[in-house]
């Protein structure tokens, strides 16, 4: 699907393209690929369909420009998009879709977005964003395009102000602490795709870097291994 030589999903990366689940969370360990994969999810979507819009967000800017913005500079031909808005950060591709990177620093940031809407959100760290705004966005997730079919994603480590109700909705199956309507909540729309550090295979072999993990202290060797996914009890996922 992605014949290209600038992506080659790991199998894990390949298992979030491929579900169809309306809400997919790609959750777990640092350095999986959750990231990158959410970015090419972005862009698949676009160019795969004429005139439709993209999002990808991540809670602050200076979060955003070193994750998705610097992985899509980096990974990305220029040759491949039309323009890019340096101020707007919105990427015009060939075929007239787009992918805008945005944050919410604030929780009424998320409004920025009101009238706007996206055939595809992506939303990294999703454990630093609120309910709230979670559910502000899904109303903004629709396409007008014939053909089109919306969706979300999320990518995250455990952990941050967001951690109980991603853990609800992904994970418990059910609906969180004021999601108010939780007789619509319906599991099928979510998706758990599991990472580990093993499904990124650079990481996999690099002792030296899993023997830093080892020496962190309990919180963050539990975020880094993505442990309070398996619950309390749980021991590291490595
Ligand atoms: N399919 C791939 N092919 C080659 N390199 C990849 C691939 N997927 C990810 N990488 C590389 O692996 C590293 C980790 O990827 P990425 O930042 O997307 O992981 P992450 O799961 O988001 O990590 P974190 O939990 O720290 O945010 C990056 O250097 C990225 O470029
Ligand atoms: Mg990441």
């Amino acid at each position: 699907m992605f014949a290209s030589d600038r992506y080659k999903p790991f199998d894990r990366q390949q298992q979030f393209h491929d579900s169809t689940a309306k809400y997919r969370l790609f959750g777990g360990a640092a350095g999986p690929g959750k990231t990158k994969a959410l970015l090419w999810e972005a862009i698949q979507q676009a160019i795969l369909l004429d005139g439709v819009d993209t999002l990808l967000l991540r809670r602050t800017f200076p979060e955003l420009e070193s994750s998705l913005l610097a992985q899509f500079h980096r990974d990305v031909p220029r040759s491949w998009y039309k323009s890019y808005n340096e101020s707007k950060h919105v990427v015009t591709w060939t075929n007239g879709s787009t992918t805008r990177f945005g944050y919410c620093r604030n929780e009424s940031d998320v409004y920025q977005y009101q009238g706007a809407e996206f055939l595809f959100i992506g939303i990294d760290e999703l454990t630093h964003f609120t309910l709230k705004q979670w559910q502000f966005l899904t109303s903004r997730n629709r396409c007008s395009v014939p053909g089109s079919v919306c969706g979300m994603a999320g990518a995250t480590n455990p952990g941050n102000v967001g951690h109980a109700w991603v853990k609800a909705l992904w994970v418990d199956k059910q609906p969180p602490a004021g999601f108010e309507r939780g007789d619509l909540y319906d599991p099928r729309d979510y998706d758990f795709i599991r990472a580990r550090i093993n499904d990124n295979p650079i990481y996999a072999n690099d002792t030296e870097y899993r023997r830093t993990l080892e020496a962190l202290p309990e919180h963050l060797f539990s975020m880094a291994t993505g442990t309070f996914l398996r619950g309390s009890t749980s021991t590291s996922l490595i």
